[in-house]
Parts: C-alpha cells; structure tokens; sequence
C-alpha cells in the first residue's frame, strides 16, 4: 500500500470525523492508499499539539500555509470554518496537493467556481464531504431509484431541523459560533443544513429546475463575540422552499434552527410510481420502503434494517443484524475517495458537483429575497 500523507486544517466536529475516518479506513477497507495523519492545524498552539498527540498527527502547525507549502504533504483536506474554504483550497490546489473540502464549498457561487477551476488547472484529486450520500441506508435509496423500482418520480420531501438558536441570550461570531455570521458561515441555515439536503436530493432524483423560497432571521440583533457588542444578525435561522426537478417531480425542503425538540432531524420521503422511499437520520440504519406491487393483503411499509453483506458498504463491518453509526458515513467517504484515486480519479461529489448545490442554495437566498421563483443556474 502507498502512503498516503495527509494534512487536516481545523479541529473541531469535523476535524475529528474526517481524522477517526482516515484512521479507521483502511482497518476495514482494502485501500491502494494508506492514509498518513501527517500534521493537524488549528489557530492555537496548545489546541493543536493536544489534538495531535490525541488522535496520532505525527505533527502539528497553526499556519495553514505552512502545510500547504509542505514537501511532505499530498493531501490538504479542509475541516475550518466556510470563510477559510476557498483560499485554502485554491492554495493547495496551485501547490499540487489534492483537496477534500467540507461543505458548503464556497460562501457563495463565485468563490465555489474559481475553487473548481483551480482544482481542475492543478488537475487534483478533489472531494466535498457531503457524507450523508455515505450512509449505507440512503446509498440503498439512491440504488432502488436507480434500478427502476420507484418508477417516474412524483414528489421529493425533505427537512431538517434543529432547536439550538432559539435563546435571544446565545451571541454570535468566534469560535463555535461562527455559522451564525454570515460573513464567515455565506449564509444561515441554506447553506449550512440545507445543502445537505440539496445534495442528496440531486444524487437521489436529478438536477433542480427552478426554486421558490421564504427565509426568517427570527432573532435580529445578537451580540457578536468578537467585537462584544448587539449587531444584527445577518444569516437566515429558517429556510424553506418548494423546487421543479428536471425529470418534473415536485419537492419540499424546510430547515430550521427553530424546531423545539429537534437536534438534528434530517429526514427526506420520495414517492414514485410503484413505490415510496422513506429515511430518518434518527434512525440512520433504516430504510421504509412501501411497493404497491407487493400482494395486496400483505401490502405495507417495510422497514429495512441495513446491516447484510448484500446491502451497501456492510460486508466491511460486522455480522448481520449489527448496525452502524454516523461516523462510519465519513470513514466511508475516506474510503471511496482513496479506492477512486487508486483508480486515477475523483470520488463523488467532486468540487464541479458540489458547486450545484450552491447554484440552488444561491438561488433559494436569491428568490427569498426577491419572493419570486428563480431558476437554478447549470454548470
Ligand atoms: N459534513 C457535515 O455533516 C458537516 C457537519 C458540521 C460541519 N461541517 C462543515 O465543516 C466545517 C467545519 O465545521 P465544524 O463544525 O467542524 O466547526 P468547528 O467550529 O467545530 O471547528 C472549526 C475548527 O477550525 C479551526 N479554524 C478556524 N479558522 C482556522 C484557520 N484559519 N486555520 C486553522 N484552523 C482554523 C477552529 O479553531 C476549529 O478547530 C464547516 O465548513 C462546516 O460547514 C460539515
């Protein structure tokens, strides 16, 4: 196996997800590869060295640039804030390095197209970490779509909420806070929550045609961190918007951080012609499945627990019956990504597709503002 040496910029929810994946990967995967944990880079010295030693960086760095211009480096994969996206990513890939990017790729449409412009002119392995096309139930999802099981495609419904904003005492800005300033986040919860329905969805049913949405900023002044003092809030704390598909299915896509009682509530339903498809992040192993072919006296939902070698990504892990968890989304996605470039290309979703995604949230942001239906811009 090759080695593979790898840099991670950021160490906070995601720094660890993608760290435990490049760790636990090729334990249970034959890869071409094997991920080296090179160096880990955040802000503050003691964060970093702590982080390292933690979880087996053989080094640690609090200048990005430092690991972009490294020799020792093939890998920059970045797990930072949004506002740091794309000049890393451009960095790296004018430095050579393949780039794994967390989403949203860019704040906004132009900085997402000069970053897949940069990676395709470096010619660079890339990846953004929409991870939730990697858990096996929704995999299984996009593989019944895909064999014709559903049949044409009538509606595509989806959400996803949360509860953690809803107190007019929780500031904004700096560290941990930062999703809730749209100077570094690009937007509230469009580009934070919703593109990961977004990106699904596309995976799952095709491009979208043409979007009409409302957005709230419910709370509108917070104190911001950084310069402790009331500011307006300027992110988006619910969005929603119905969406034309180009194979003409309808669709429903709600966020909010305003949903008391909900953590992390990402759901999507698909009904088609001869059969429905249901998933709850909840629930994540999970997959509801009616098919109205079935006999009618036996007819109904079938809840299918995603653990048997002959279901997506089980054969690599336990017996059948024993399921997995959200992190194995992410080791997944590690996986794929070194089993492409073994192959001398770019697991999905690459910076091009990716950057789809933002074309619709830009364009959710672009018709809420404006209340008007907006049709989504192609690559
Ligand atoms: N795929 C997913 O499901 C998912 C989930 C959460 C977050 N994300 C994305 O991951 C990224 C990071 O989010 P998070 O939740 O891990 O944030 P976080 O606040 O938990 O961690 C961010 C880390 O980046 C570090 N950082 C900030 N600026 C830096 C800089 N200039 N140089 C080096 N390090 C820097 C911070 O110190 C911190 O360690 C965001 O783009 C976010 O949208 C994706």
């Amino acid at each position: 196996m090759k080695k593979l040496n790898i840099g991670v910029i950021g160490c906070g929810f995601m720094g660890r997800t993608h760290s435990n994946a490049f760790r636990t990967a090729p334990n249970f995967f034959n890869l071409p590869y094997l991920p080296v944990l090179k160096s880990i880079c955040a802000r503050s010295p003691d964060r970093a060295q702590s982080f390292a030693a933690q979880w087996g960086y053989e080094s640690f760095e609090t200048d990005w640039r430092k690991l972009v211009a490294s020799q020792d480096i093939d890998l920059i994969d970045i797990a930072s804030p949004n506002d740091t996206h794309f000049e890393i990513a451009i960095a790296a890939a004018k430095a050579g390095k393949m780039v794994m990017c967390e989403k949203p790729l860019g704040r906004n449409p132009a900085e997402s197209e000069a970053m897949v412009k940069a990676v395709e002119d470096a010619g660079v392995a890339n990846m953004v970490w929409y991870n939730y096309r990697r858990v096996p139930a929704v995999t299984m999802a996009k593989q019944l779509i895909d064999e014709g099981r559903l049949g044409r495609i009538f509606h595509y419904r989806t959400v996803f909420l949360q509860d953690w904003t809803i107190s007019t005492e929780l500031p904004q800005g700096g560290e941990g806070l930062w999703r809730l300033d749209a100077s570094v986040a690009g937007s509230g919860v469009t580009g934070d929550l919703l593109a990961h329905n977004i990106d699904t969805a596309m995976w799952l049913n095709g491009p979208i045609d043409e979007v009409t949405a409302m957005t709230e900023t419910f709370i509108k002044t917070r104190k911001h961190n950084l310069t402790g003092k009331d500011q307006p809030v300027t992110i988006d704390d619910a969005s929603l918007f119905l969406a034309r598909f180009k194979n003409g299915s309808l669709a429903t896509f709600e966020a909010t951080r305003y949903a008391r009682g909900h953590k992390a509530l990402y759901t999507f339903e698909i009904n088609g012609e001869h059969a429905s498809i249901k998933w709850d992040l909840h629930d994540l192993h999970r997959l509801e499945y009616f098919d109205h072919r079935d006999e009618g006296k036996l007819r109904g939902w079938r809840s299918i627990h995603i653990t048997d070698s002959d279901q997506p990504y089980m054969k690599n892990w336990w017996v059948p019956g024993l399921q997995i968890g959200y992190e194995h989304s992410f080791i997944h996605q590690a996986a794929d990504f070194l089993i492409a470039l073994g192959e001398g290309k770019s697991a999905s979703p690459t910076f091009a597709e990716a950057l789809k995604t933002d074309y619709v949230t830009s364009a959710v942001l672009e018709s809420a503002a404006n209340r008007s239906w907006v049709k989504v811009r192609s690559l």
